[in-house]
């Protein structure tokens, strides 16, 4: 396994929408374990392949406190987003490194997608969990959880992520 380089907003790859994945080859099974393995590294709760760089529809999550628990979506699709009851949680985001802000959020949602097996899978997630696979498939329409602050907060934390760029070029 190998660690994958991150995309950092506001690199505009992340606005990339994501293609369906069509064959679940050895290369899209070996992305998988690197994007959990680099997930794990970097203390994250979930990954999006569109933050490697790559533009499919692959997701990985483990919201487990063991981190032994993961969880790979290929394909994910939100069937139902139960807007009755909404949770606000700090969101952070591997791509937007020392940040966590507030986001309001249906706290339910239901999921068809496919396992890295190649079977069917419908997943009814609640609380974090929901909050997380909301945040992961966001990234593969190229949103952000950003986009849900205000103007100055973003522009805040745009600046702030572009100046730490450019200290680490020199
Ligand atoms: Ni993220």
């Amino acid at each position: 396994m190998s660690l994958l380089k991150i995309l950092i907003f506001p690199d505009t790859r992340l606005r990339t929408v994501a293609d369906p994945i069509g064959s679940i080859d050895n290369s899209i099974k070996k992305l998988s374990q690197d994007m959990l393995e680099t997930m794990y590294a970097g203390n994250g709760v979930g990954l999006a392949a569109t933050q490697v760089n790559i533009h499919k529809r692959l997701v990985v999550v483990d919201v487990s406190e063991e981190k032994n628990d993961p969880l790979i979506l290929v394909n994910p699709e939100v069937e139902i987003l139960n807007f009755e009851k909404n949770k606000i949680y700090a969101e952070g985001c591997l791509s937007v490194p020392g940040f966590y802000e507030e986001i309001e959020r249906p706290n339910m949602i239901k999921i068809k997608a496919t396992s890295i097996e190649g079977k069917k899978i419908n997943l009814k997630a609640e609380g974090m969990k929901s909050i997380v696979l909301q945040h992961e498939i966001d990234h593969l329409d190229g949103k952000m959880f950003v986009d849900f602050l205000s103007n100055v907060k973003r522009q805040r934390i745009r600046q702030k992520l572009l100046k730490q760029k450019k200290k680490k070029k020199i």
